[in-house]
């Protein structure tokens, strides 16, 4: 896998609110561009998969009846090495109402539970996060 890349998904809120063009466009003005990308809609087990690290949270079940509510759109970007810092800074924090201006939460959202995008946290996270979604990729 190399380090280059990174997983992003388009959660269901950017597809029903129309901002799936708006997204990727930010991407590829940056000259970060899409190597595979599929709207899909996520079964259970894949939802369970890809948020392995928050099982227990308060979060954990509304964020996998969200994730899997609706079609979302992954898309595998690639840019220069650390892509994934570079998708994760334009993302804007977590909760969107702290996101700064100019990031794409802090632009499209207000609320933590629907914020927009997922991008991988680390090149470790982008190589499992592909692996889940894209598996012909690796
Ligand atoms: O998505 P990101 O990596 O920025 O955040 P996370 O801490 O990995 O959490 C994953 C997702 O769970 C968030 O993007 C939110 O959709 C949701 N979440 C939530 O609804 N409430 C929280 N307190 C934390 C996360
Ligand atoms: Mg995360």
């Amino acid at each position: 896998m190399t380090m280059n890349r990174t997983l992003v998904l388009l959660k269901p809120d950017a597809v029903a609110r129309g901002l799936v063009g708006e997204i990727l466009g930010r991407f590829e003005r940056r000259q970060i561009t899409p190597v595979a990308l599929e709207l899909r809609t996520l079964d259970r087990a894949t939802a369970e998969l890809h948020y392995a690290e928050h099982v227990g949270k308060s979060f954990y079940e509304p964020t996998i009846a969200f994730m899997t509510g609706g079609p979302l759109v992954a898309a595998v970007l690639e840019g220069p090495d650390g892509t994934w810092e570079i998708v994760r800074a334009m993302m804007g924090a977590t909760n969107s109402a702290a996101a700064a201006p100019g990031t794409i939460r802090g632009d499209f959202a207000t609320l933590m539970n629907r914020n927009l995008i997922h991008g991988s946290d680390s090149a470790e996270s982008a190589a499992r996060e592909i692996a889940v979604f894209f598996p012909s990729l690796v």
